[in-house]
């Protein structure tokens, strides 16, 4: 082969198959013109021509072409080579793609000739839900001489899995889950081969017993004779998967951001089957305890828990607020309606980000007629455990209970019960400080860090009661024994703490009117609560739950914006 030379400039030189190499238009680096035009060559090189020249050296010796050192050919044959070698594993790769895509185009093509068609000869099908065990209405094949009911099932692929020639699918439907087994024809159609998860699909066909020592929802499986995904339905593949858009790895903003996406996960809505459920059980357990629901105003012109929390907002040409407690309208409802409750929002205008509070949350209020304290702590424990027994009366609810937080027991009953000056004796016995780091005195507002670890070492519902008069609100009834005192309960929970506030409420007009004195309240706005002072009044008291909170305690959540659909928390009001 005959020997040329070529002129590698480390500075206007360039690496590009066109150029001539010569030298006015030189490489750039000599790997690259070995790469080219292999090593038997002769290569001359020369430094940077441009650039700052350093004072006193010979700007003309640095445009000289010198035959490249034997180091540097070395190490440019080397890198020729492996340059060669990785162009040469690229080049194979590629065809081994080209014949994969080209495969897959040929089975996708074959696919598409298929079309099924439904069997008009077998058992018309009966539409049912996933979760539909009913005897009367689906029996279960054995694969042999029993033969399962045919059925028509909706639902969106949660998983699907091949297996050689069948493939199986989980459905979900949001009242539970059907093991799908395609066989033949069924798992070769285009849309079989290109099916994506949360794609939406109608199926029917015969379902069937498990086969022994297998385990699929319910115990049964579905073999589809026939499905159809209508126009439409398909879930977006590829890139936009679902399971590339929210996964294990995804940040936790943009989780937040994708919650309508989460909400199809197992544990988001679980948790929020629960809840639906628990609300459920609060309407039922009122009912038997003959409460009567009310729906006050969100809408209000009053506080109930100072005006820290207030959301303000234009009304017209007034000022209003959201309602942060409907506690105040409750207490109006008793002459007439007798023991009364609501489930309704309230807000709160909190601005510091923890795991127990929201801007927005679902609180539920009781109001109770001629009553003392104690028969108010006694309906509180009642009415939550009634709650929970209702809700886990359902089977569904029971199991996904235990799948959220296995340790899960029925409190233990009777509650315990704690005064606030026992419960500053106790932190200082487990020297738990209070936030200045210093120990627990009378008067002091339990910090919540200092409530939870106190809860968590009990580890069982604590009513907490008799908190001093100036750290709770101003319809807080004294304690007759203790003036110091309100008669007042906080309802904590191990892993949250407080999930319940209530009290009995100051039912003396004078009272009352001095204690919107004492916190600086106007009372004219008040005219239709001090009112109820001046018109029959009565011993009662009162209480609101947190929804959220009681549903963290129950499905061991971490933060109660777990248990809401789309929360509302500081700093996010979207989706
Ligand atoms: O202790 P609170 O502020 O009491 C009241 O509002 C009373 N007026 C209720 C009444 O007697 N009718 O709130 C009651 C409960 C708390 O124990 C807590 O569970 C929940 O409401 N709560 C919150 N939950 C989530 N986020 C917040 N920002 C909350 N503030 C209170």
């Amino acid at each position: 082969m005959a020997e040329f030379t070529y002129y590698i400039d480390e500075d206007v030189g360039q690496d590009i198959d066109t150029q001539a190499g010569d030298e006015s238009l030189p490489f750039k680096s000599l790997g690259f013109a070995v790469l080219i035009h292999g090593e038997s060559h002769k290569f001359l090189t020369r430094k940077s021509v441009t650039g700052e020249i350093p004072e006193g050296s010979d700007a003309s010796a640095r445009l000289e072409w010198k035959p490249a050192a034997k180091a540097a050919l070395k190490k440019a044959v080397n890198y020729a080579k492996t340059q060669k070698k990785k162009a040469e594993k690229a080049q194979e790769q590629e065809a081994r793609d080209a014949k994969v895509l080209a495969d897959r185009t040929k089975v996708l093509d074959e696919a598409k000739k298929i079309t099924l068609e439904e069997d008009k000869s077998l058992p018309a099908p009966v539409k049912i839900k996933l979760d539909d065990t009913d005897p009367e209405k689906v029996k279960l094949g054995d694969g042999k001489d029993v033969k399962g009911t045919r059925v028509r099932v909706f639902g969106r692929v949660h998983r699907e899995r091949r297996q050689k020639e069948n493939m199986f699918i989980t459905l979900r439907d949001g009242y539970g889950f059907m093991q799908v087994i395609l066989q033949g024809q069924l798992a070769k159609t285009y849309d079989a081969l290109t099916l994506t998860r949360e794609t939406s699909m109608e199926i029917l066909g015969e379902l069937r017993e498990v086969p022994e020592g297998a385990h699929a929802p319910n115990g049964r499986e579905l073999h589809a004779d026939y499905y159809v995904i209508h126009p439409g339905w398909q879930a977006a593949g590829g890139d936009e998967a679902i399971t590339n858009r929210v996964s294990k790895d995804t940040e936790h903003a943009t989780l937040l951001d994708l919650r309508h996406l989460t909400l199809r996960g197992e544990t988001a809505s679980k948790v929020l089957i629960v809840r639906d459920a628990v609300e459920w059980a609060f309407h039922v357990a009122y009912k038997e305890l003959r409460f009567r629901k009310v729906s006050p105003p969100a809408l209000v012109q009053t506080m109930v828990e100072g005006g820290a929390t207030l959301f303000g907002l234009p009304y017209y040409n007034e000022e209003a607020f959201l309602t942060q407690s409907s506690q105040l309208y409750l207490e109006t409802c008793l002459p007439s309606m007798g023991d009364v409750y609501c489930i309704e929002k309230s807000f709160r205008a909190e601005k510091s980000l923890t795991r127990r509070h929201l801007a927005e949350y679902t609180h539920v209020e009781a109001e109770l007629d001629f009553v003392h304290f104690d028969d108010l702590l006694d309906h509180l424990e009642t009415l939550m455990c009634r709650v929970l027994e209702v809700a886990l009366e359902d089977p569904t609810i029971k199991q996904y209970v235990q799948d959220l937080n296995p340790e899960f027991q029925m409190p233990e009953r009777p509650f315990k019960r704690m005064k606030y000056s026992e419960a500053i004796d106790w932190l200082n016995e487990h020297n738990i400080e209070n936030e200045e780091g210093k120990p627990h005195a009378f008067g002091d507002d339990i910090a919540e860090a200092a409530e939870r670890r106190m809860t968590d070492i009990i580890n069982r519902p604590i009513f907490l009661t008799h908190f001093p008069t100036e750290i709770k609100a101003f319809y807080m009834l004294k304690d007759k024994e203790d003036p110091r005192v309100t008669e007042s309960v906080d309802c904590l929970m191990p892993g949250v703490g407080e999930i319940v506030g209530g009290s009995m409420r100051i039912d003396q007009h004078e009272e009352l009117m001095a204690a919107f004195k004492r916190e600086g309240i106007d009372p004219s706005s008040y005219y239709w609560y001090t009112d109820q002072r001046k018109y029959g009044s009565s011993p009662h008291g009162g209480y609101g739950l947190g929804l959220e909170r009681f549903l963290a305690w129950l499905c061991k959540q971490h933060t109660v914006r777990d248990t809401c659909l789309y929360p509302r928390y500081f700093g996010r009001c979207k989706p």
